[in-house]
């Protein structure tokens, strides 16, 4: 029977209804709701933050967090909260803002565990090198810049912190698959330019994987990302195959750069390859889609209910 232990010391069986803790999940966007349902058939009891007044979603509590209008939470919605997951990003204002609004009452807290998600982008650009987590981070202004002082901030906390560097995240609903359908793609080629990615599930099995190891073994960092960094041009043309659909035409990156936003160049600007050796080799995380290939295949089988061959 498999079961997963909490630092409470409990053995609980999949499904068992007694809960084994109790997460509070900040920021319940695109990864945070995945964990907060998987969360859940574990047998954790979960409270959700949300901007929105009344957000639907995975069957919990939902609590209000606004780091711009300074909406948080009080202590007593927080009373007994034992696991903590961040996924909010920086908010231009330094530092973290769920340290910085939340961190006094966090401290407070029976917490065992605390995850907070961050970003690959802060290794920066390694002309296409192997990162693992002992990388260097320069300091650049901007996005990455603030996504370190916000890793430093949880670092400095004092809680029982994982960070978990992600890279491009996808998922159902987050493939190219529509823009693919509706003729918005764009086939961009930059020799020798590749990007890591991650399955939002791997990302939900690997924080769980954490969880069910004994608090000493869980790294501070960890990169969570597939095996086989690779060109876009060679994911869209994998995606557009499956669709059976046309490429758009090729655009050689050094024709177009002038033409995209400063966001797009940026995220074009950073070349490398992110290493799992630590969270598959060393933690014994297998990954349930080891390249976008199977990630892709599974996503327009729930996205199409169409199964392929
Ligand atoms: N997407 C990627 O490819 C990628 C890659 C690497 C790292 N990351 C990072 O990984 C984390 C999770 O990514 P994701 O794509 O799952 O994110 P997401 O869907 O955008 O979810 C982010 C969550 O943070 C909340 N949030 C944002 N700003 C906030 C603020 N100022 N105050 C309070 N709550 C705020 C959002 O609230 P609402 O639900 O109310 O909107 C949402 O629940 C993020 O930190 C992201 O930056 C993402």
């Amino acid at each position: 029977m498999e079961t997963i232990s909490s630092d409470t010391g409990v053995l609980v069986p999949d499904g068992a209804v007694k809960p084994v803790g109790r997460l509070l999940v900040v920021g319940a966007g695109y990864t945070g709701q995945r964990l907060a349902t998987a969360a859940a058939r574990q047998g954790f009891e979960v409270v959700q933050t949300s901007r929105q007044p009344s957000p639907g979603g995975a069957a919990s509590r939902w609590l209000p967090f606004d780091s711009q209008r300074g909406l948080v939470p009080g202590s007593a919605d927080l009373k007994g909260i034992t696991h903590l997951f961040v996924s909010v990003p920086p908010d231009g204002q330094g530092g973290d803002p769920v340290v910085r609004l939340l961190g006094a009452r966090l401290r407070d807290l029976p917490l065992v565990w605390a995850g907070y998600l961050s970003t690959t982008g802060v290794y920066g650009d390694t002309a296409g090198a192997w990162v693992d987590e002992t990388a260097p981070t320069p300091a650049r202004p901007g996005r990455s810049q603030a996504r370190l002082e916000a890793e430093q901030a949880w670092l400095a906390s004092g809680l029982p912190l994982q960070i978990f560097r992600l890279p491009a995240i996808y998922g159902p609903g987050r493939t190219p698959f529509q823009a693919l359908r509706s003729g918005t793609s764009r086939l961009i080629h930059k020799p020798g330019q590749v990007f890591s990615r991650i399955h939002v599930d791997d990302i939900v099995g690997a924080v769980l994987h954490c969880l069910a190891l004994p608090a000493g073994q869980r790294p501070t960092l960890l990169n969570v990302a597939d095996d086989e960094p690779s060109a876009s041009s060679e994911t869209l043309g994998y995606a557009a195959h499956l669709l059976g659909c046309r490429l758009p035409p090729l655009e050689r990156y050094d024709s177009i750069e002038a033409s995209l936003s400063p966001m797009a160049r940026s995220f074009w600007q950073e070349n490398r390859r992110v290493s799992n050796r630590r969270l598959c080799e060393e933690l014994g995380y297998r990954l349930r889609y080891p390249t976008y290939r199977e990630g892709y295949r599974a996503c327009i089988s729930s996205a199409y209910g169409e199964p392929l061959g």
